[in-house]
Order: C-alpha cells, then sequence, then structure tokens
C-alpha cells in the first residue's frame, strides 16, 4: 500500500477521503485538530512544522502522498492561516519525506471561490510568505461587519491557486518528480456547508453565487475520487492545475474567458 496524509482528514471531504482510500487498502495519516492520527493547528507555524514531523515519524520517513483538505471559511483573519499557510507550510515540511517515495504526488483543495472577489493586496503577502502582513490585511476587511470579511476566504484560495501554478514548476516539485495540483470545487453538501443549505434563504444566497448546471450540490465523494487520482501512480504528467470539479460553476461564470 501507498501512505498518504490527509489533513482535513476528520470531516467532510478530508474524511470522504481518507475513508475511500483506506478501502482500497491504502495507509492514510490522518491530521486534524481532533479525531485524527496527528491531532494539530495548523493556523500556526509551530502547529504546521509539529504536524510535519509527527506524520513523517508515523510515516516511517516516506510519505507517498499529501493531500491537504483542512480549511475554514469564517469570515476571521485565521482563514487566510489555515488555508494558505496551513497548506503550504504543512505541505513543504513533508518535502523530504515526499522524496522518499518512489512515486510521490500531492494535491490540495482550493475553491470555486478563488473566482470570487478577492483581495489582491492580501493574496501577494501570502504568496511572500509574509503571514504577518496577510493576516493584518485580513484585519481591516473583518472589522464587525461578517460579509466584508468573507473576502478573507476567495483571497486564500486565490493564493492557494496561484501557489500551486507558481510551486508547482519549481525545482521542489517538478524538478524533484512530484506532480503538485489543485481541486477546486463548487458547493460540497459536508459541515461547512450545512448550516447555509440548511434554509431556503441561506441556499438560494450560495445557488446565486454558485451557479451548478451539472448534478447541483456536490458529495464529498465528487472530490475524494479526483484528489486520489492527482495523487495516485497513474498521475505522471498533470502539474500545475488548478481543476475546477464543480458542477459546471466555472464554465457558467467565467465562460470563454479562461
Ligand atoms: P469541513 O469543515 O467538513 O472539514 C474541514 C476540516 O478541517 C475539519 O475536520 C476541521 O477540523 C479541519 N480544520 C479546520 N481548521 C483546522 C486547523 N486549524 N488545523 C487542523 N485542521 C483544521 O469542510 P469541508 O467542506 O470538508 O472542506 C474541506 C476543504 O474544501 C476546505 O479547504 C474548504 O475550504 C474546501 N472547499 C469546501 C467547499 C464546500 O462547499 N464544502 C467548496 C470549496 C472548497
Amino acid at each position: 500500500p501507498r501512505t498518504y496524509v490527509v489533513t482535513g482528514s476528520a470531516s467532510g471531504i478530508g474524511a470522504a477521503t481518507a475513508a475511500l482510500l483506506r478501502e482500497r487498502g491504502e495507509r492514510v495519516i490522518g491530521v486534524d485538530l481532533r479525531g485524527a492520527d496527528v491531532e494539530a493547528d495548523l493556523s500556526t507555524k509551530e502547529g504546521r512544522i509539529a504536524a510535519a514531523a509527527a506524520a513523517s515519524d508515523l510515516a516511517g520517513g516516506v510519505v507517498d502522498a499529501v493531500i491537504a483538505c483542512a480549511g475554514i471559511s469564517a469570515p476571521v483573519p485565521k482563514t487566510i492561516s489555515v488555508n494558505f499557510f496551513g497548506v503550504t507550510e504543512f505541505v513543504e515540511a513533508l518535502l523530504p519525506a515526499l522524496r522518499a517515495s518512489d512515486a510521490p504526488r500531492a494535491a490540495v483543495v482550493s475553491s470555486m471561490a478563488s473566482l470570487q472577489p478577492n483581495s489582491a493586496e492580501m493574496v501577494e503577502a501570502a504568496l511572500a510568505g509574509d503571514e504577518a502582513r496577510a493576516l493584518e490585511i485580513a484585519q481591516g476587511f473583518v472589522g464587525d461587519d461578517p460579509m466584508t470579511g468573507y473576502i478573507v476566504y476567495p483571497s486564500s484560495k486565490r493564493a492557494l491557486a496561484r501557489w500551486v501554478r507558481r510551486e508547482s514548476i519549481t525545482e521542489a516539485w517538478a524538478g524533484a518528480g512530484i506532480p503538485l495540483n489543485a481541486v477546486a470545487p463548487g458547493t460540497v453538501v459536508t459541515p461547512m456547508t450545512a448550516e447555509l443549505l440548511a434554509t431556503p434563504e441561506g441556499a438560494a444566497m450560495v445557488d446565486s453565487q454558485v451557479p451548478m448546471p451539472l448534478n447541483h450540490h456536490q458529495p464529498p465523494e465528487s472530490i475524494a475520487n479526483l484528489l486520489i487520482w492527482l495523487t495516485s501512480v497513474e498521475n505522471t504528467h498533470m502539474a500545475g492545475q488548478v481543476i475546477y470539479d464543480d458542477g459546471g460553476a466555472d464554465a457558467t461564470l467565467r465562460g470563454d474567458d479562461i
């Protein structure tokens, strides 16, 4: 079996991914705040480094694939820390263990929300690796109004998508034979969206922003299966892609503008 490190393994897309991998006989080391093999807080640098070290130890120093699903959508500054730095610094810390594999792979979860209005300044600060500055910019948007704070989420996912394009072709990733890609889901039915989708008003609001002409809201398995293919031995040449697996939301919103 291959050894997979899956973040956000206690819920939603991460839990579905871990379950499908285990069903296939693969070995999964789950990482989450609670209810995982490695319990850690990916919102802090210390948490990320400790989590990567613990996962690597459990894997005996050889990790065949990392799948980073952990994320939050709250209109708070922490969202940039978890969704961007909690992914990028965590997967980078696992590079030595990935390089020890015969067929290393990595995949992360962005979102179709990366196409929504976002803060270019916050995105640039994140891509520059300046977490303190990114948090400061996020704090400026949050204030007292949850609607203005929402911009942190699309900004975090935009930054992550651009990081994947940029990093995937470097010596550290492509140069080391490691495909790195992102999946951008539409509206997935998980605990993250449950509350919003539970009321007709909430669901209508989500659907107006994320139109999904194909098959409507998606189960977490629809994303899990793609993450599993991206990190399988079969993926030999796909790198730097942000794959919109979103019921046609991206095609609806961007049309020919790609
Ligand atoms: P979820 O809320 O069901 O699961 C997220 C998991 O991440 C939870 O188990 C949570 O404990 C963990 N997590 C959160 N903060 C953490 C931290 N600081 N340290 C460690 N673990 C932490 O959410 P879901 O829907 O499964 O989301 C997974 C990913 O998919 C997220 O990155 C999310 O932004 C993304 N996504 C979700 C969509 C949806 O409609 N549900 C749409 C597009 C993207």
